[in-house]
């Protein structure tokens, strides 16, 4: 079997290192200490908090706000959720609790529970609040603690305008209830929690992730392939050196390589392979990508992938023929927030995925 994964939550022996921010975590869902996680995508946010719930032993549930539609749409999800921590039998109990009534169908076999509201308009704000509050009247009446996990938190604000507002409102009374933010676009991420006009301004600690140590990432790396008896001892900086320790391309890369290989002694000729394959399967995308850019965008991304890492500059928007130092900081700014491109220790600005710069650089 394929030693390495990547796309979805990796747990057990696919997951490495992060014991810091594991202890750290837990220690703070058992203090009841409300805390928001943030990186860009794909460093292992939803895979760490998943971990460290399971390594707390405290029961919860996992909002992902992406899949999110409305606020009746996010109402249904919440009751449905926190009933399955619910005993079966306290279940008409608990929603006698709720002013707005849901329709509930229950599978006999399974015990599996579908919530759905036909909320009017008006009762919205209702249907709201009694959901914010049944998990903390869950928590209550089964003396235990709950973790509640949003999942690309910043989505709250395609939902509604005014849900932060009722969220916190209702959030800041809770006592058994330890609330988890999970985000992606760090500046929306700043100003949620970090802008004194926003409801959540100082709600919960900051916690910001970094890619995987080298060290660590390189020892997984030669364990991964160890255990399908290939050594890899020989390419595993090199592995590193291209997808710079990004912990989701780095598996994604293993993951070819394990494919493509069919020797017991990896050497460095296969990672070209595993990445000509890469791009060849996502052509489409790439394209795709390509082209939903404007023409600034496309100067400067030829501009960041062939190395040139000042896009400011007067030198590169000459050479690639900028109109301006400022039209080149504002398509960047739109790109950084959009996760096409990332700020590496916050300052040099990099494609996010390698695999998409190798096909631009390819492709020209
Ligand atoms: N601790 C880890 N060890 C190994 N691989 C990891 C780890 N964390 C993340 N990954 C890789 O990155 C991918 C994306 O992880 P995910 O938790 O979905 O990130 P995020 O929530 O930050 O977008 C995973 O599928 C896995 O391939
Ligand atoms: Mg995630």
């Amino acid at each position: 079997m394929n030693p390495f994964r990547f796309g979805s939550i990796v747990s057990g022996e696919y997951f490495t290192d992060r014991k810091k921010e594991i202890k750290e975590i837990v220690s703070e869902i058992k203090a009841g200490q409300h805390i928001v996680v943030m990186s860009p995508r794909r460093y292992g946010k939803t895979s760490l908090v998943h971990e460290a719930m399971k390594a707390s032993g405290i029961k919860g549930f996992r909002i992902n706000m992406e899949l999110i539609a409305d606020e009746v749409d996010l109402a249904n999800y919440y009751v449905r959720n926190a009933l399955t921590l619910s005993k079966f039998g306290k279940i008409k109990y608990y929603l006698k609790n709720l002013k707005v009534q849901p329709y509930i169908q229950i599978q006999p076999g399974t015990n599996e529970i579908s919530v759905s509201f036909n909320a009017e308009m008006r009762n919205i704000p209702a249907l709201l609040s009694g959901s914010f509050q049944l998990p903390e009247i869950i928590a209550r009446n089964m003396k235990k603690k709950i973790v509640i996990v949003f999942d690309e938190f910043q989505e709250i604000r395609r939902i509604s305008a005014s849900l932060e507002r009722k969220m916190r409102g209702i959030f800041q009374y809770h006592q058994n209830i330890t609330y988890i933010f999970i985000g992606s676009q760090e500046s929306m991420i700043r100003e949620i929690f970090q802008d004194k006009k926003n409801p959540f301004y100082k709600f919960g600690r900051h916690i910001s992730l970094q890619k995987i140590p080298r060290d660590e990432f390189a020892d997984f790396i030669i364990g991964r392939f160890s255990s399908q008896k290939i050594d890899a001892c020989g390419i595993v900086s090199d592995i590193l050196k291209f997808t710079d320790c990004h912990p989701y391309y780095t598996q994604q890369l293993c993951h070819e390589i394990y494919i493509l290989n069919e020797k017991k002694t990896l050497t460095k000729g296969i990672i070209k392979r595993a990445i000509d394959q890469v791009t060849t399967e996502h052509h489409a995308d790439y394209s795709r990508w390509w082209g939903s850019l404007t023409n600034t965008g496309r100067k400067v991304i030829i501009g960041i992938a062939s190395g040139n890492c000042n896009p400011t500059s007067q030198e590169f928007i000459r050479k690639y023929g900028i109109r301006s130092a400022s039209t080149s900081g504002s398509v960047i700014s739109k790109l950084t927030a959009s996760g096409t491109l990332v700020k590496k220790n916050g300052k040099k600005v990099e494609i996010e995925d390698p695999f998409w710069r190798e096909w631009i650089l390819k492709n020209r």
